[in-house]
């Protein structure tokens, strides 16, 4: 009998080896369904796959003039327009140098009322058809998007108080003060992740290694939300060697 296993992982020798092969496989997806819906992460990990993307679609003149973007989240409180927001992290690592056109790209308005931005976009994403091919990276902590470990986890887009450890690491966009961190977020749930027809993690270097083991060979907890990546029949997560450190060989598990 042949158990297909979820997630799969592949593993690079280094994280722009495999930025290049995620880009690849995004342009593809774009050049062969010109009306993609792409749910787009934020962080450090997916900077060099926005680099690649942008690199490939120059070279391939890839049109995104029909291509729809969802991002997961946003810090409560920031306009679009504030240099520190998600928004302008996409505008500088992609939008910018892709034709996508600004009515194409919907993000989370950390400036609205957070109940109200939570069901307009969950009205957003159905309207556009679900995601088609959702990014994600991941914390050292487990969350994906802004779902963050605890008691329970959150099934549509909320209203979220990001841990200690999410704002020291965005504290880099701060001026590198994580006491200027927003303490709350609005981010997608997990339902809403996880209804994407396609996910893509992607995690890099040691600090990633146990909560991608966790991941992976699991067991199941709200304490490390991307453990529920393991219920979706269609997951790939791409590592470079330092974050697959501690996952056990195939041959290993039963
Ligand atoms: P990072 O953040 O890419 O900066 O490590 C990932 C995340 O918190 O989801």
């Amino acid at each position: 009998m042949t158990f297909v296993r979820s997630p799969r992982v592949t593993v690079f020798p280094d994280s722009r080896r495999a930025a290049v092969v995620v880009a690849a496989r995004l342009a593809n997806a774009v050049q062969s369904n010109p009306a993609l819906v792409l749910g787009l992460a934020t962080g450090r990990t997916p900077v060099a796959l926005y680099e690649e993307l942008a690199r490939a679609t120059a070279a391939r003149r890839l049109d995104w003039s029909r291509v729809t973007t969802f991002n997961l989240d946003e810090f409560l409180g920031l306009p679009p327009e504030h240099p520190a927001s998600y928004r302008q992290f996409m505008e500088q690592h992609l939008f910018r140098h892709v034709n996508i056109r600004a009515e194409n790209v919907n993000f989370l308005v950390g400036t609205a009322d957070p109940a109200e931005e939570c069901r307009r976009y969950e009205q957003a994403i159905a309207a556009a058809g679900g995601i088609d091919i959702q990014i994600l990276g991941i914390g050292t902590n487990g969350h994906i998007g802004f779902n963050e470990p605890g008691p329970a986890l959150q099934s549509r887009t909320h209203r979220v108080s990001l841990r200690p450890e999410t704002r020291r690491s965005n504290a880099e966009l701060f001026a590198g003060d994580a006491d200027k961190v927003p303490a709350e977020a609005l981010s997608m749930g997990m339902a809403t992740i996880l209804q994407a027809r396609s996910v893509i993690l992607l995690a890099n270097g040691e600090s990633k290694a146990e909560c991608i083991e966790r991941t992976v060979h699991g067991p199941l907890t709200t304490q490390l939300p991307a453990s529920f990546l393991q219920l979706h029949h269609d997951v790939d997560v791409i590592l470079d060697e330092a974050a697959a450190a501690r996952l056990q060989p195939l041959s290993a598990l039963p």
